[in-house]
């Protein structure tokens, strides 16, 4: 039997690279394997990715020795920076060259790099519609993601560009689910308008990115955008309130009001948002789920993914 292709997956106790290892090793035929990076093997997390069968190695992103040993004799690699545990953009262009120069390096064969749009080519830092924050960003968290796109292509790694979109898990771990107002009903609190909002179940992140992989050569040097289900709030708190069996409503704000929020972050996510309801149509057109689905023929839809997930969202 031909020997398993590696793949290095950063982020390997995250959502999306968590949500790659679980698809990995559940396709015993799909002819790859996987590696999981992370600072800490001896984490519960670590040691249960070694349970599900992944190989697991210790990595740091700000140590590009540790990433070249990590990547060593693997075929590929998925790779992704967390910009919320530090909320620096420099940092994060600083890890993602430190990913080209150690795929390069290790000679991979394709590199999945989690992007986002740099949001300056539709906002310049001129256009005021939305404060421009540290300096030079208008949605730092995505700005920085697309700005390194270009050190994967300059440093000759073989890439997709994948852009994923609003995890409906963030309605668990994010603090972005229906809150209790002061009149006792739940709320979802977005400042979105009536527009669509792209969501999708992390672990079909997973999925997409391993078809991207088996796939191989085909998607070298393109980008593409995955999503389960384009949905306007209101819609989302339709569906909410009829599997939770208890209203949910949409509030309403205006982007002003959400960079106003005072939580970390707060001026970024209402940055974001701002950009996807005025930019409706670039950011859901990127993120077609037809072409989700083609890779991934199990994709959930929002009211799928609450069949199972509902339980597990906080209502407070
Ligand atoms: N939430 C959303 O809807 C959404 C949508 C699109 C994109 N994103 C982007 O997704 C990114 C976060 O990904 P996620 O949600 O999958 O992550 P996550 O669940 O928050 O976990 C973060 C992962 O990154 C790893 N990591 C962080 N810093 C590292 C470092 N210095 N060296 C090695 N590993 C490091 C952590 O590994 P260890 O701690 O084990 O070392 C962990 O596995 C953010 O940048 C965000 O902008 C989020």
């Amino acid at each position: 039997m031909a020997e398993k292709k590696i793949i290095a997956v950063v982020g390997a106790t995250g959502a999306q690279g968590g949500g790659l290892v679980r698809a990995i090793v559940s396709d015993p035929s799909s002819g790859f394997t996987a590696r999981a990076l992370t600072r800490k093997v001896d984490s519960d997390k670590a040691k249960e990715l070694a349970k599900l069968g992944a190989q697991v190695v210790a990595a740091d992103l700000d140590d590009l020795e540790s990433l070249k040993r990590a990547f060593a004799g693997a075929y590929g690699a998925f790779c992704i920076t967390n910009f919320w545990e530090h909320f620096s953009p420099e940092k994060e262009i600083a890890q993602a060259k430190n990913m080209a120069q150690a795929a390069k390096q290790a000679n991979l064969q394709h590199v999945i790099w989690s992007t986002l749009e740099d949001t300056r080519r539709w906002v310049p830092l001129s256009d005021h519609r939305m404060p421009t924050l540290m300096g030079k960003y208008k949605v730092a968290h995505f700005d920085a993601k697309g700005e390194a796109d270009k050190l994967f292509t300059e440093a000759g790694v073989p890439t997709t560009f994948l852009l994923t979109s609003f995890y409906w898990e963030n309605l668990i771990y994010f603090g972005v689910g229906p809150k209790k107002g002061p009149d006792g009903k739940l709320a979802l609190t977005y400042p979105m308008g009536d527009k669509k909002l792209p969501g999708i179940a992390v672990d079909d992140i997973g999925k997409c990115a391993l078809a991207i992989f088996k796939k191989g050569r085909e998607f070298i040097g393109k980008t593409v955008g995955i999503a389960g289900e384009h949905l306007t709030i209101a819609r989302m708190a339709a569906i909410l309130t009829k599997a939770l069996g208890q209203e949910v409503r949409y509030h309403e704000v205006s982007p002003d009001a959400y960079r106003q929020f005072g939580f970390p972050g707060a001026e970024d996510m209402g940055n974001m948002f701002q950009f996807k309801r005025d930019f409706e149509d670039v950011f859901c057109g990127a993120r077609n789920p037809a072409v989700a689905r083609e890779l991934n023929p199990s994709l959930q839809n929002f009211e799928t993914w609450l069949v199972a997930n509902k339980n597990r969202i906080p209502l407070t």
